[in-house]
């Protein structure tokens, strides 16, 4: 979690840091802060610790101080969420050393701190926070104090530190230069006329730089406003890795919408084309070159294992069927966190496919790197170009969705959903499974998707009226049957994520064995109930939980008169056959989440206890 930034040789450091900061608040918002060395050769630090505004507190502490007065000098930047210590003043980054001579900012976890501040203390040194992170400026401290230049320093540093970090700091004897070094957590560098730039990933970076590189796995990054150079754990100098992207600024801003999820949800057609462009023709030809792994290793796949987490996770499920109905293969779904302490034993010729929106998620990560230690084919599912996943698996596909800021998967998880019946449909080719006529017909649909997705979100009035009729309710339980069950679990996630209301998903087939004790009146089920060979047996689930007092919402076919007479509400969307249904039937349910969620008043860009990026366990 967290993001930093670093700049040197801007006209204006404290605006181009607060900038960047503004674009990486999705990866926490606990605190904001800076430091930058003054031309005086002394650090100027400031930091905010507010619930919902660190980083307005910040930029109002900074305009009164500093605005305009700082340029060319290099400075750091931070936003946390936090997991060593509260998220106070005191545990915000920048960390200094015992004599404010350096800085740092650290996104990442240090799991040797414990022992490292307790043997540093012992040596002296005075630590002013709960974090793991100010161990670093301590370290670097006396790595300078014994002779070290700040670069060989922190080289020194990744000998030292265990577990995950990016990192960057800054010297008062080095006013121009930012030092960075990475192992596990993302961290880009790059420069533009005179400027060297350093952050968390190329949303915070593109507006200034596209001449952007990936710093690897213990490397460390000297930057300065005319170059940058980059050095391995033992100080050679290395050629950082290009990174090309297509994003535009403006992609990465709210354009227009009140909030992000808001601009978010209505991108979902745009999300969805680009997603399937040039990799579906209506015959049922599917182009995944990119993915490169040759065909023929995956016309040897004889079984998929799919993992994820959160609405990664609800795609994966949704995914299973279409690789099962058309590929013909089994495939199985798996919560990351859990199949990461398993004892897996993952047949030979399995396709091990993970996905995650950030392509950072520490579980789906450690899921993948085990899995792929067991020697079987590994794919990354992402929409980040360039994110840790991608690195290690041996083939990877972008969802094409633009950056997502919204703390709540939308676009990103349809995405999700169009690329994986593309990769399905890529299966069943290599596997001939499908006639072409079948193929075809499949293609077609999934073609006319993003389309179907306009249709949808066109009645996304009638979705914020039936909402806000349950704006006050507590108990919801959302309920499907096959394909329908994970949109349920979507629909579930984000009522809790944005509503902060107890929202229980279940295959609507398993209530009558427990869960329908809860139901009584007050109870509000929401079921999925678009047309499909389950239809007759969902609407008898829905007796049942209507008998025992339950208000009966139906997400169902636009004109299926039959439906509503049955339910107390609907919403309706266009009939799509059932391996599409999840696209179209989730739209509803994100509306209801948001409306639901801004009656009550709630910053539906940053619910509450969350983060972006979960690159915690
Ligand atoms: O980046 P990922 O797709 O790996 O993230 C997985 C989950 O953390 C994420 O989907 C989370 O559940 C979202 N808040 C859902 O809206």
């Amino acid at each position: 979690m967290c993001g930093i930034i670093g700049i040197t040789g801007s006209d204006d450091t404290v605006a181009a840091l607060l900038d960047g900061l503004a674009l990486l608040e999705y990866r926490g918002y606990d605190s904001a802060g800076i430091a930058i060395v003054e031309p005086s050769n002394t650090i100027f630090r400031m930091r905010a610790a507010e619930q919902g505004g660190s980083l307005y507190h910040l930029a109002n502490g900074l305009s009164k101080e500093k605005a305009g007065s700082l340029n060319h000098t290099a400075g750091i930047g931070h936003t946390r969420w936090a997991t060593h210590g509260a998220p106070t003043v005191t545990n915000a980054h920048p960390h200094v050393d015992c004599t404010s001579a350096l800085a740092v900012v650290h996104n990442g976890i240090i799991e040797n701190h414990n022992r490292l501040a307790q043997e540093l203390k012992s040596r002296g040194h005075t630590f002013s926070s709960e974090t793991d992170t100010e161990v670093i400026a301590h370290l670097a401290e006396e790595q300078i104090a014994g002779g070290k230049s700040v670069k060989d320093a922190v080289i020194a540093l990744l000998t030292i530190l265990r577990g995950a970090f990016a990192l960057a700091l800054v010297h008062r004897d080095s006013p121009d230069t930012i030092y960075a070094a990475r192992r596990t957590s993302p961290l880009i560098i790059g420069s533009e006329s005179g400027v060297g730039l350093l952050a968390s990933d190329v949303a915070a970076m593109i507006d200034k730089t596209r001449n952007l590189f990936e710093l690897g796995d213990d490397q460390v990054a000297e930057i300065r406003p005319e170059e940058f150079k980059v050095y391995d754990h033992l100080g050679v100098e290395m050629q950082p890795k290009p990174i090309r992207v297509g994003w535009s600024t403006e992609a990465a801003r709210k354009g227009g919408f009140p909030d992000y999820m808001s601009k978010e949800i209505h991108e979902q057609p745009t999300a969805l084309s680009e997603t399937i462009l040039g990799r579906l023709e209506a015959s049922g030809a599917t182009y995944l070159e990119e993915l490169e792994i040759e065909d023929s290793r995956l016309a040897a796949i004889e079984r998929v294992l799919l993992v994820a987490c959160g609405s990664s996770y609800h795609a994966a499920l949704a995914g299973r069927h279409a690789i099962e109905a058309w590929a013909k293969i089994p495939a199985e779904v798996d919560i990351a966190s859990e199949m990461r302490y398993r004892a897996m034993q993952i047949p030979a010729n399995t396709l091990v496919v993970a996905i995650s929106q950030s392509g950072e998620t520490t579980d789906t990560y450690h899921a993948m790197r085990q899995a792929r230690s067991q020697g079987v084919i590994t794919l990354a599912v992402t929409n980040v170009v360039g994110s840790l996943m991608t690195r290690e698996a041996d083939g990877v596909l972008y969802t094409r969705a633009g950056p997502e800021i919204g703390v709540a998967s939308t676009k990103c998880h349809i995405a999700q959903l169009a690329l994986l019946q593309c990769l399905a449909l890529r299966l069943a080719d290599l596997k001939g499974t499908l006639s072409d006529a079948e193929k075809s017909a499949v293609a077609t649909e999934i073609l006319a998707l993003p389309a179907l997705v306009e249709q949808t979100l066109a009645s996304h009035e009638q979705f914020r009226k039936v909402a806000e009729r349950y704006a006050e309710s507590r108990d919801f339980y959302y309920l499907g049957r096959r394909l329908g069950f994970p949109v349920a679990l979507e629909g579930a996630l984000k009522l809790k994520e944005l509503a902060y209301v107890r929202a229980e998903a279940y295959p609507a087939g398993e209530m009558k064995h427990g869960p329908i004790s809860l139901i009584e009146p007050g109870s509000v089920v929401v079921v999925v109930a678009k047309r499909s060979s389950l239809w007759e047996k969902i609407m008898a689930n829905v007796e049942e939980m209507r008998a025992r007092g339950a208000t009966v919402i139906a997400v169902s076919d636009e004109g299926d008169e039959e439906t509503a007479s049955l339910v107390d509400d609907v919403l309706e969307t266009p009939p799509v056959t059932e391996v599409c249904s999840p696209v179209i039937g989730v739209l509803p349910l994100q509306v209801f989440a948001y409306t639901v969620a801004k009656a009550k008043g709630h910053d539906v860009d940053r619910p509450r206890n969350l983060a972006k990026v979960v690159t915690v366990e």
